[in-house]
């Protein structure tokens, strides 16, 4: 039920995405917001979790245009949880014909390309099972909008990504936030990414992701000052502590992790990623987390609390930060949509059926389609909630 709740809200994105999108969407789905300080970390925490590399990342301003990624974690059987279940995966599952001549007993787990894909809203039916080319169709999808010289655009990119190593989670990364304007970029560029995360976080809906690099001081941090904004209490921003790795010796993240200099509520989780040299040499991710918990369980600083600690736990917490804040907001969401779609029917009503443009049709049919599929679910889910609360 929990990952059924989370694929409603992601396909309600989609159907959203004609009627303005992203951040103009009139209804306001939860999701996971990252902002930070350019080179923070962001590309590298996201494409941690998602457990491949697909991200354009580096130094400088990589990622120009915002990124709605909606991870689905595609499990093929309800009961079969268990990791050491690919060989019965890959039977039981309609391997797509670019694989078929792969053998049927791969172990090769996150590298076994038949059971991940992405798919871009933009390019619809078209899957992607070399995460390279993900990667390539970002680039080549922000370029054409911002030119190949460090513009940025607001217009935002939506991709999906199906896995059974993923949990279900949709997260938005943002380009960083940055001060000095670099190649065709205009000279009020901090204030127009300022404002383009300002869209996305000031949202109630928005889960705030603050990246922020361990070796920076957190009190000057730009991505937190912005956060705490729109969310002065702290209730719906949770931090990430990047580059741990590059701290100096003998000085650690403990402090914040107790709360005890800018507290949050959902508190903050230290994370390493790959530095620069990490990818030069083609470090994959999975020795990147195999790295990352030997780090943590091995630090004196870390070792007691080494299961609050990284990316994998990251993961969890968001997956559960995002439910919980779904199951909160959802009377709310169909009530909206409910409005959105009477809205619509009466503005095409005095249309006239012989107006009526086919775009428009369409947008209705499908908000037609999601409210009536999916007013039972929301219903199920909220008397299931509120008989848990007895
Ligand atoms: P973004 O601009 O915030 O999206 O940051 P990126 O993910 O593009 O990372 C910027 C640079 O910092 C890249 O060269 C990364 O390899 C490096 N980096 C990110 N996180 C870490 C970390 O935890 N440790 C180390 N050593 N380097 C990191
Ligand atoms: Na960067
Ligand atoms: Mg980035």
């Amino acid at each position: 039920m929990d990952e059924h709740l989370i694929s409603t809200i992601n396909k309600l994105q989609d159907a959203l995405a004609p009627l303005g999108g992203g951040s103009q969407s009139p209804i306001d789905l939860p999701q996971i917001t990252v902002v930070g300080s350019q080179s923070s970390g962001k590309s590298s925490v996201l494409e941690n979790i998602v457990g491949r590399d697909f991200l354009p990342r580096g130094t400088g301003i990589v990622t120009r245009r915002p990124l709605v990624l909606q991870l689905i974690n595609r499990r093929v059987k309800k009961n079969d949880h268990s990791a050491d279940s690919t060989t019965k995966q890959l039977i039981d599952l309609n391997i797509e014909d670019s694989n078929k001549d792969k053998p049927e007993n791969n172990q090769g787990q996150s590298e076994d390309n038949s059971q991940e894909w992405g798919e871009f809203l933009h390019l619809p039916g078209k899957k992607f099972f070399n995460f390279d080319e993900i990667r390539q169709e970002i680039v080549r999808e922000t370029d054409k909008v911002t030119g190949a010289n460090a513009g940025i655009s607001s217009v935002p990119i939506n991709l999906r990504i199906y896995s059974p190593y993923v949990l279900t989670l949709t997260l938005v990364d943002l380009p960083g936030l940055t001060k000095v304007p670099v190649g065709d970029q205009p000279p009020d560029i901090e204030r127009q990414i300022k404002d383009m995360l300002l869209k996305y976080i000031s949202k109630p809906n928005a889960i705030i992701l603050s990246v922020n690099a361990a070796n920076t001081d957190l009190a000057n941090s730009d991505g937190l000052k912005l956060a705490r904004e729109v969310d002065p209490e702290g209730t719906r921003t949770i931090g990430v502590l990047t580059k741990v790795d590059l701290m100096d010796q003998g000085t650690d993240v403990i402090d914040i992790l107790a709360g005890r200099v800018i507290p949050l509520r959902y508190g903050y989780i230290p994370v390493i990623n790959r530095g620069q040299k990490d990818i030069e040499r083609k470090k994959t991710i999975r020795q990147a987390l195999e790295d990352e918990r030997k780090y943590f369980e091995n630090h004196p600083s870390y070792s007691s609390k080494a299961h609050y600690c990284g990316t994998p736990y990251l993961a969890k917490k968001l997956n559960s930060i995002l439910l919980h804040h779904i199951r909160q907001t959802l009377p709310d969401i169909k009530a909206k949509i409910e409005a959105t779609l009477k809205k619509y029917q009466s503005e095409l009503y005095n249309l006239g059926p012989e107006t009526m443009d086919s775009a428009s049709s369409v947008v209705l049919s499908m908000i037609t389609d999601f409210s009536n599929e999916y007013a039972g679910i929301l219903d199920g889910e909220a008397r299931e909630l509120s008989s848990q609360e007895l």
